[in-house]
């Protein structure tokens, strides 16, 4: 990948929050590790899917990406800047090329300001995107985009459907023409009919504007359906990442074979062949991970060098692509259908 064609490069991403005792006098007695070693790059035009269970520090992530939290450690360079350093107009600036995409339709968005209002708000921001003249126009054009109807600019959010609502959000993203969007689980308040049409809504949107998209999940076929390469996440680190079919026709880590085990398969025939891999427990509190491989306490493969060592993301023999396993071997998967 040439760097040029980068537009987001994480390295070694680390976010802890302090774990505090007493009232009066608050002592750190720990830290929540909800990010901890995260490196990937995001192309032009991309799309990565982050996966994983609640928890597990994603929006943590989202939101250190974002500068809307200062990472403990580790860089996000943004077109060759790292947004954790900036400061002032520059981080100003440097925001308005990456935008996000709330999970809840129905409490993001402010109940007492109209549609044109919210999509229009960037603006107040950002004067220089739009003279206070043709933010009316901006505004219906973006209502436009997402498939709304622009006479509806005046209206309030308590007026449109779960869907339409996600599509203010996506209008919202959209104001200030940023190159990438972070969409943290954008369809999982929505109802499986609708969910279909706002990723679609999406893909569109992600080929004419050739926006990257982060695009946050638990449900590993929602997130499959619109990434070139997935992500999975267990406890503040990726245990797997590659290609979308790589992680889907052939997991290596025990964890992503687990996670897609639990996927129904609506064919009998498949359901066969398939053998359902039950977790055992909770994952272990982020205040405290397990030594070595994180995912030990879970795994049904673990070896002594599993406590002692810790597991690296790289690419395992015979895989093809990274894992954080000391004995990765890829499993292939029946999918529905
Ligand atoms: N501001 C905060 N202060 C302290 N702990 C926090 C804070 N924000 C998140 N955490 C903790 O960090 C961990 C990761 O949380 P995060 O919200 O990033 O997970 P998630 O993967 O997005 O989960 P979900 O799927 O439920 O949205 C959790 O243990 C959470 O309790
Ligand atoms: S390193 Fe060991 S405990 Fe971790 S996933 Fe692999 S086999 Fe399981
Ligand atoms: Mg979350």
């Amino acid at each position: 990948m040439s760097s040029s064609e980068r537009v987001l490069e994480v390295r070694d991403l680390v976010k802890h929050f302090p774990l505090t005792q007493g009232i009066v006098f608050k002592r750190q007695i720990g830290a929540i590790k909800a990010v901890d070693g995260v490196s990937f790059d995001l192309r032009k035009g991309e799309t990565l899917g982050i996966v994983g269970e609640s928890g597990c520090g994603k929006s943590t992530l989202a939101k250190v990406l974002m500068a809307l939290e200062r990472p403990t450690s580790g860089s996000v360079t943004i077109n060759g800047k790292d947004i954790a350093k900036a400061r002032g107009s520059e981080l100003k600036r440097m925001r308005r090329n990456i935008q996000m995409v709330m999970q809840d339709p129905y409490t993001s968005l402010n109940p007492r300001m109209t549609v044109g209002d919210i999509i229009g708000e960037p603006f107040e921001i950002h004067t220089e995107v739009a003279p206070k003249g043709d933010r009316r126009k901006k505004v219906q054009e973006l209502l436009e985009v997402v498939g709304l109807n622009p006479d509806h600019i005046n209206r309030y959010p308590h007026q449109f459907s779960g869907g339409q609502r996600q599509r203010i959000g996506i209008a919202r993203g959209l104001a200030l023409q940023p190159e990438i969007i972070v969409c943290d689980e954008p369809v999982s308040a929505l109802d499986v009919s609708i969910q279909a049409q706002v990723i679609n809504l999406l893909e569109r949107l992600q080929n004419e504007f050739d926006l990257a998209y982060i695009f946050i999940a638990h449900d590993l076929s929602v997130v499959r359906h619109i990434s070139d390469r997935v992500g999975v996440m267990y406890l503040g680190k990726f245990v797997e990442l590659g290609k979308d079919n790589d992680i889907y026709d052939k997991p290596a880590h025990p964890y992503t074979q687990a996670l897609l085990s639990a996927v129904p398969v609506p064919d009998p025939e498949g359901r066969e062949q398939r053998e359902r891999i039950i977790l055992q427990g909770d994952p272990p509190s982020p205040a405290n991970p397990p030594t070595g491989c994180r995912f030990r306490t879970r795994c049904w493969k673990a070896q002594e060098i599993c406590a002692e060592q810790e597991p690296l993301l790289q690419i395992r023999p015979g895989t093809g692509h990274e894992s954080a396993c000391h004995f990765a071997e890829t499993h292939d998967v029946v999918h529905a259908g």
